[in-house]
C-alpha cells in the first residue's frame, strides 16, 4: 500500500512546473508528494511557492525547505496535490480523515488543477463506508447532531488521546455515518445549509483528476474517464 501511495505521489509531482503556486495536501499520501517536492527544491532548483492545508503539512514544508506563502497574499493556486479517504468514478471524494478538511476545501476552491492521489483501496463504487467528517462549532454540537439525525446521519464526536479532537481552526469533528450515499452532491448541499457546520468532508466538483497508485505504476481518472 505504501508503494501505491508513493507511485501516485511521484506521478502527481511530475505535473508541477517551476514558477507555480502549489497547494500542499495533508495525510500519509500527500506526505510523499511533499517530500519529493522538497527534494526537487533542494537538489534540482524547482521554484515553487506553496500553501499548506494544515499545520502538520506546514511543519513538513519547513523541514524540507519548501518556500511557504500566505494564502491571503494570492488570488489563485496553480495546482494542489492532496489525498482522499474515499473516491468514486465521478471524482467525488470523502476527505477529512486527518481532520484538515476545512483548509483542504478552501485551498481546493481556489485551485486551478486539483490532483488527488490515493492508493487503490480508497476507490469505491458508492461513497459512505468511510464516515463523513463534519467540522462543527463546539457550541453547536447538540443542535448539529439532531439535524444530522433528520438526514439519516449518525454523528460521533471524534476523540484523540481521550479528549475531543480539535481542528487547526479550534473546531470539533463529527464523524457521520449515512450508510452508502446514493447522491453525494445532494447530501453535500443539505450539509452546506446546517447552521453550526463549518464544513464537511464531501468534496464535490473539486477534483480535476485522481491518480490511483497501483503496484507497478498508476492509473488516472479524469472527468472524461480513465486515461
Ligand atoms: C486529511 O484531513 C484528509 O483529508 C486526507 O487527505 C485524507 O485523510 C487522506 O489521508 P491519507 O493519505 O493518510 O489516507
Amino acid at each position: 500500500m505504501e508503494q501505491e501511495k508513493i507511485n501516485a505521489a511521484l506521478k502527481a509531482v511530475s505535473f508541477v512546473k517551476s514558477g507555480q503556486i502549489v497547494g500542499l495536501g495533508t495525510g500519509s499520501t500527500a506526505y510523499f508528494a511533499i517530500k519529493e517536492m522538497g527534494r526537487m527544491v533542494r537538489e534540482e532548483g524547482l521554484q515553487i511557492r506553496t500553501i499548506p492545508t494544515s499545520e502538520a503539512t506546514r511543519q513538513l514544508a519547513k523541514e524540507w525547505q519548501i518556500p511557504l506563502i500566505n494564502i491571503n497574499d494570492i488570488d489563485a493556486i496553480d495546482i494542489t496535490i492532496d489525498g482522499a479517504d474515499e473516491f468514486n468514478n465521478q471524482l467525488q471524494l470523502i476527505k477529512g480523515g486527518g481532520g484538515a478538511l476545512l483548509r483542504e476545501k478552501i485551498v481546493a476552491s481556489i485551485t486551478q488543477q486539483q490532483v488527488i492521489i490515493a492508493d487503490a483501496s480508497k476507490q469505491v463504487e458508492k461513497l459512505g463506508a468511510f464516515a463523513v467528517p463534519v467540522e462543527i462549532i463546539p457550541f453547536a454540537m447538540r443542535a448539529v447532531v439532531q439535524k444530522l439525525n433528520t438526514l439519516g446521519g449518525k454523528g460521533t464526536l471524534r476523540h484523540k488521546n481521550g479528549k475531543p479532537f480539535v481542528t487547526d481552526q479550534g473546531n470539533y469533528i463529527l464523524d457521520t455515518r449515512f450508510g452508502l450515499i446514493n447522491d453525494p452532491a445532494a447530501l453535500a448541499k443539505e450539509l452546506d445549509h446546517i447552521t453550526g457546520i463549518v464544513e464537511h468532508g464531501l468534496f464535490i466538483g473539486l477534483a480535476d483528476c485522481i491518480i490511483i497508485g497501483k503496484g507497478t505504476g498508476t492509473e488516472i481518472i479524469t472527468a472524461e474517464g480513465e486515461v
